[in-house]
């Protein structure tokens, strides 16, 4: 109580006066110094409100019983806490009413975008084009910080090569370079350089780890990886995260090799906070810390208390068992205090940095709230990085780029007019509906030039569709399909949008088939039966298995859930006012049998057709994608030529650059996103086939021809080594160029020496 009065009458000077005078650890020392062991513990609980649940429904629903622990002091942090008025009201029990009045951060899953959203991480990716995408998080981070918010649980950084979990639209694919720098991007755009500026956030690299390698791409389901995956596919985006300065990280619900990954020591301590020295604090997932029980490594919620702060688990979100236990586990000498105060300081240390302590409603400003959010400017940068994220998979005969004069389109299918489903499964605070639908966005571009026709075609799904609900999806209702191919006979193209509801992936929308679902591979079949100009344009969040579909097609654009811009953006690619310059950050594959695909895949012992059934291959397919990770294509094209290497030999710590030229032999400006693989060819583990280690994105007239020049460093072929170490070998690597990780136009060998 003396505490909330000193607040009020001067108390807050008295913290700008310790900030102004003291290091950063010094000022939380200060704080630290003030606390009881219960507020300590107090600083390390996050509870949920209710306005926005984004787990199992929460014990204590009841937001008043919270409430009462924000002014006991007994709350460090809130999660899906909404708007201004939402922030300032749970922010003023903390710094009011509570003894010491530490503020509370407010944490939400600002994914992709707060009220305008930007297409989903995995369709964002897709542009390989990191202003976009920092650009992306700044504004998610400027929204959802004028709504009161501190702190997004973004960016998530797990890699995956498995098409039937749901999470992965919210991944940056397959690959761990490019995983790497989009994490890194991200972290930027929602940190900013400076993360007390009112409209930056921190950003939290999630989730620790592998979560990505779940058996059978089950949610939630069981991981077992060896220690070279680890370190050479799970772990780099999270260390180029961790270098990038992200404030936090979150721990995952898998288990790794039957230690839960809240409950792991090798990963929180060893790794991260140990070897990348890690300064942030670690926060559960939801209940993950109570979830060791269910995992059956804690009989009860004290022992989960006690393993989870060992393995280094600073915050439990949701969980329930830290207030509960911890201050008994403490006194009774089962957790250490030192273990405590470090996870304190960690978590004060981010609240200092954010500006909490000098203003704990810096935040929270509605009149910036009212102005920013779904921002004309916003949704400005929402389509321009829309569009970088599309990706040309076909254009037979050029049937694309649309005329604007082209008589009659047909637009169709279930997914042409819809508004809600562009804008994914990880919406935040968006608005039903508020998406530009792919139909608004063809009729805004034509205007009144050419016809439009719409047709649904087919329903996707029947019954209510929500965030906590399986999609039900359409098997039986064709009765649209007559008017679909009616519309379509009479026009001279059809725009056919078809693909998955957007709650058939995210968080908990494993699928164990990766077709296009329900009837909508019929209803293509009947409208191409009358038209054979169609362009298919895709909306879903994983790569789709469309093995039967792409030969049906002239064009096929892949069109992800690309937010609230949607329809403009793939109106701008469809009628050519933006050339598609979007590669794949991920294999499509031939069938779902494939999966796991990825194409930095391991050589075998028997890689290649030896003239009978005796080498790795499957009966009744191809191995390879049949769109490779990388792959996108253009309205010009490009040729690359006259690879060279500065060297055939690269020292230790020495550049070596691969240059070649590349040349827009087509007939439009173009982007092209030219990219270098490596392969080490003998190494003290096996190496993958190619590994991405740069890439470039190049604008070229037609005509035009640049030198592109790409350096490579010995750090750039550094893996996990049969020693257990991070290094690069000597010996002999293979240097690749080209369009995608299969279309390789040239390659050369160079010798890595002392
Ligand atoms: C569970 C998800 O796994 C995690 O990514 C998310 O941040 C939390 N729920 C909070 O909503």
């Amino acid at each position: 109580m003396i505490f909330a009065i000193l607040f009020l009458c001067g108390f807050a000077a008295k913290w700008q006066h310790v900030s102004a005078q003291s290091s950063l650890d010094k000022r939380v020392d200060s704080v630290l110094a003030l606390m009881t062991l219960e507020e300590k513990v107090g600083q390390m609980n996050q509870y949920t409100s209710s306005w926005d649940v984004t787990g199992p429904m929460p014990k204590g629903s009841r937001d008043s019983l919270k409430y009462i622990q924000i002014r006991t002091g007994q709350v460090g942090s809130m999660l899906n806490v909404l708007s201004t008025k939402a922030t300032r009201e749970a922010q003023r029990l903390a710094v009011e009413d509570s003894r010491l009045g530490i503020p509370l951060i407010f944490g939400y899953d600002v994914v992709h975008g707060f009220r305008t959203i930007f297409p989903i991480p995995l369709g964002e990716s897709a542009s390989w084009d990191m202003n976009a995408i920092e650009k992306s998080s700044r504004v998610a981070a400027s929204e959802a910080s004028a709504a009161g918010l501190h702190w997004t649980f973004a960016p998530m950084v797990d890699i995956s090569h498995d098409a039937r979990w749901g999470r992965m639209m919210e991944s940056a694919g397959e690959d761990p370079y490019l995983g790497s720098l989009i994490a890194a991007a991200r972290v930027r755009g929602f940190q900013g350089n400076d993360l007390s500026a009112p409209n930056t956030i921190a950003a939290c690299a999630k989730h620790f780890a592998a979560y990505g390698f779940i058996e059978g791409g089950r949610e939630y389901n069981t991981v077992s990886v060896g220690d070279a995956s680890l370190y050479d596919a799970v772990f780099p985006p999270f260390k180029a995260a961790s270098d990038a300065g992200v404030a936090t990280f979150m721990n995952s619900f898998n288990e790794i090799n039957g230690i839960p990954a809240t409950a792991s020591t090798f990963l929180q301590r060893k790794i991260l906070k140990g070897e990348w020295n890690f300064q942030g604090f670690v926060v559960s997932d939801w209940a993950s810390v109570a979830e060791l029980i269910t995992h059956g490594v804690a009989e009860d919620e004290k022992e989960a208390a006690r393993q989870a702060v060992i393995a280094g688990c600073d915050m439990d979100m949701e969980g329930y068992c830290y207030v509960p236990n911890l201050v008994t586990l403490v006194k009774e000498g089962a957790v250490d205090i030192s273990l405590v105060d470090d996870a304190v300081r960690r978590i004060l240390r981010v609240k200092f940095m954010l500006g909490l302590f000098d203003d704990p409603y810096r935040y929270c400003d509605p009149v910036r709230e009212q102005n920013e959010l779904f921002s004309k400017a916003n949704q400005e940068t929402s389509r321009d990085v829309a569009r970088r994220s599309v990706v040309l998979l076909k254009n037979e005969g050029n049937l694309l780029p649309l005329k604007k004069d082209a008589g009659t389109i047909a637009v169709i299918g279930p997914l042409a007019a819809d508004k809600d489903i562009p804008i994914g499964s990880w919406r935040a605070n968006s608005v039903e509906n508020s998406a530009v639908s792919l139909l608004e966005g063809i009729q805004a571009a034509v205007g009144k030039k050419v016809k439009v026709r719409y047709a649904q075609g087919v329903k996707l799904s029947t019954g209510t569709r929500s965030f906590l609900t399986e999609v039900n999806v359409n098997e039986t209702d064709t009765t649209g399909f007559g008017e679909a191919v009616r519309i379509a006979k009479g026009a001279d193209v059809v725009v056919m949008a078809l693909g998955e509801d957007c709650w058939q992936s995210g968080e908990a929308r494993s699928r164990t088939e990766i077709d296009i679902p329900g009837l909508q591979t019929e209803l293509l079949a009947a409208v191409r039966a009358v038209n054979p100009n169609v362009v298919l344009v895709l909306m879903n969040g994983r790569p789709l298995d469309l093995t039967e579909v792409e030969p049906q097609v002239q064009g096929l654009v892949e069109g992800w859930f690309l937010g609230s811009q949607a329809g403009n953006a793939l109106a701008d690619v469809l009628f050519g006012d933006y050339n598609p310059s979007g590669k794949l950050p991920v294999s499509f594959p031939r069938s779902l049998g494939q999966v796991p695909l990825y194409y930095n895949h391991k050589n075998t012992g028997r890689p290649t057709a030896t003239g009978n059934v005796f080498w790795s291959h499957y009966s009744d397919e191809k191995n390879d994608a049949l769109f490779p990770f990388g792959f996108g294509l253009s309205y010009t094209s490009f040729s690359y030529s006259g690879m060279k290497l500065s060297s055939e030999t690269m020292k230790m710590n020495e550049p070596l650059k691969v240059s070649f030229t590349l040349t827009n032999t087509g007939k439009v400006t173009g982007t092209e996103t030219a990219q270098l693989y490596i392969r080490d060819l003998v190494g003290s583990r096996t190496r993958p086939v190619a590994e991405l280690k740069k890439f470039q994105q190049i604008t070229l007239k037609p005509g035009e021809s640049r030198v592109v020049t790409l350096e490579l460093t010995s750090d750039d072929l550094a893996f996990y080594t049969r020693e257990g170490l991070w290094a690069a070998e000597e010996g002999d690597f293979e240097a690749m160029v080209g369009p995608d990780s299969r279309n390789i136009a040239a390659k050369q060998n160079f010798k890595l020496v002392r």
